[in-house]
């Protein structure tokens, strides 16, 4: 195992786990997660740092993927901990182990930087959402800010290295947007107390057109 891979699988999960887990995600993460409501499906579910925010009211089941053999060890912590049934599998985005349409809500968060290919993962997710479903989505990405931007396009190179293939510099709501869904946006903004290069995040409803 190179060094590359070696630090990708034990460092890499206990650094997201860590990082995901701060207060100022938690508040964004709790303005979107309780809106998920009938079969839901979570891309990217590894860590489980969204399970404890989920409605157990509005929500029938509960599905998730990741790559990651750590982070899908706490996510089915988190599980446990939520006392649900859960069907988290090993998986990506891109190519996604679900039949069309079987979804009402696709849940999105901190994970469209990481994939390999952004739009073959949202045209996954449109696949298995219903039509009308709804895909929730909170995302750190390209600040407007030309500035920032710059700052994002020179760090990036070294960064996808040390934090699991992340990205700087990808477009959020208008990927998105492109991709077929009606975006409706809840917010968006700088971070507090993160580094503007890495603190630009949007979130909100996106719903899948016909
Ligand atoms: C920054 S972490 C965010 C984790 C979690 N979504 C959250 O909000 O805390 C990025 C996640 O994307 C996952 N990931 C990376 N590549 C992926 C892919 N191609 N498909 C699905 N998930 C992927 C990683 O394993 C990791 O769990």
């Amino acid at each position: 195992m190179g060094l590359q891979s070696w630090y990708d699988e034990h460092i890499v999960p206990r650094i997201i786990r860590c990082a995901c887990g701060l207060d100022v995600m938690t508040e964004r993460r709790k303005q979107v997660v309780p809106l998920a409501k009938g079969r839901v499906f979570e891309i990217g579910c590894g860590g489980g740092h969204n399970q404890p925010h989920y409605d157990r009211e509005r929500v029938t089941s509960f599905a998730g993927i990741d790559p990651s053999g750590k982070l899908l060890e706490y996510a089915r912590a988190e599980a446990n901990a939520k006392g649900w049934s859960a069907d988290i599998r090993q998986g990506v985005g891109e190519d996604i182990p679900f039949a069309d349409e079987e979804f009402d809500t696709a849940v999105c968060t901190f994970t469209l930087c990481s994939v390999q290919d952004q739009s073959r993962v949202l045209s996954e997710l449109r696949r298995i959402l219903k039509p009308g479903g709804t895909l929730l989505f909170l995302e750190h990405g390209k600040s407007p800010d030309s500035r920032v931007q710059r700052w994002q396009e020179r760090i990036e190179p070294v960064w996808k290295h040390l934090v699991g293939g992340c990205h700087l510099t990808r477009p959020v709501s208008s990927a998105i947007a492109d991709s077929g869904f009606a975006v409706t946006p809840i917010d968006k903004g700088y971070t507090p107390k993160t580094p503007r290069f890495a603190g630009w995040m949007e979130w909100g409803v996106a719903t899948k057109t016909a």
